[in-house]
């Protein structure tokens, strides 16, 4: 059943969004001395080629971070994600990207903890590869949405969760919303950002309202659309729905979706909402 493989999507415009809400997240834990926990509960293998056949079959990245790479106009929080990609490339070429393993780790101190589950047998061997030995960090060959359940809540009492699924099963986007449900029961302070494709809004629509109505609080929306919806289409837009986001979030997404629609919007139909699902 585990066909996807993110390795054909890495560095795309739903990765750029994705990558620069969680830097954000990060960003916000780091501000304070006190230590914090990430989990990401789909992990992937960690890191990308893009001079590799499964980036270049679709090169999907041309219309994700290609397209910001050599840009002199980026919003401050775009210029400092496009940083850390640089940073993490080594040269002026762009030839690898981190996926969010690597980005999590990256923004850890000596006392914040990483755990990362993910369950594809090929990908699980990549990861551990690629995050090497570090005792901050424990991997998982694991159903992340049930294992991380276990984890929460975390003895430092503060950090994010990304729950990040292919929805390759569409019980997918509604396993999602229960989980989010418990997990927040266990761990009601954590910021929880979970992604979302749009294929078929009728699902997304869906999603939204369980979200609605189950019983969450403080929740925020921030979605880039690059076509505008069909079936037809494959992914159109992607998102992030945000369970107690950093307050300073929704006014820099205010910033880079109207930038990231311009710039990413294919043929002028690029599109963004900012949206709060639920008041605190
Ligand atoms: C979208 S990719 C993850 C990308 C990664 N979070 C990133 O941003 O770089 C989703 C991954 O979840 C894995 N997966 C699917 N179902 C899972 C589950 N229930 N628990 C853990 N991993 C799962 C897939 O094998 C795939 O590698």
């Amino acid at each position: 059943m585990l066909s996807y493989r993110h390795a054909f999507h890495a560095s795309n415009f739903a990765d750029v969004l994705k990558h620069l809400v969680l830097m954000q997240l990060l960003e916000y834990l780091c501000k304070k001395d006190k230590p914090w926990c990430g989990i990401d509960t789909h992990a992937g293998p960690g890191s990308y080629t893009l001079t590799e056949d499964y980036a270049l079959k679709n090169r999907e990245f041309d219309n994700g971070i290609a397209k910001l790479w050599q840009r002199n106009d980026l919003p401050d929080s775009v210029a400092r994600y496009v940083a850390l990609i640089k940073d993490f490339n080594g040269t002026a070429d762009l030839n690898r990207y981190p996926g969010s393993p690597l980005i999590i780790k990256h923004y850890l101190r000596s006392a914040d903890r990483l755990f990362l589950y993910e369950l594809h047998p090929t990908e699980i061997g990549q990861l551990q590869a690629t995050v090497g030995r570090d005792k901050r960090i424990k991997t998982f060959h694991a159903d992340g949405l049930k294992g991380a359940l276990g984890l929460l809540p975390p003895k430092e009492h503060r950090g994010v969760v990304l729950i990040d699924p292919s929805y390759e099963i569409k019980t997918d986007y509604t396993q999602v919303v229960d989980t989010l449900r418990q997990q927040h029961k266990r761990f009601a302070t954590g910021t929880y950002a979970l992604w979302y494709p749009v294929v078929e809004r009728r699902r997304n629509q869906q999603l939204e309202l369980a979200i609605k109505n189950s019983g969450l609080k403080n929740v925020q929306l921030f979605e880039l659309g690059i076509k505008t919806d069909s079936e037809e289409h494959g992914m159109t837009a992607s998102g992030l729905i945000v369970v107690n986001p950093p307050w300073t979030l929704a006014a820099d997404m205010q910033q880079v979706l109207p930038y990231l629609a311009d710039v990413l919007g294919i043929d002028g139909a690029g599109s963004f909402r900012i949206e709060t699902l639920v008041a605190e």
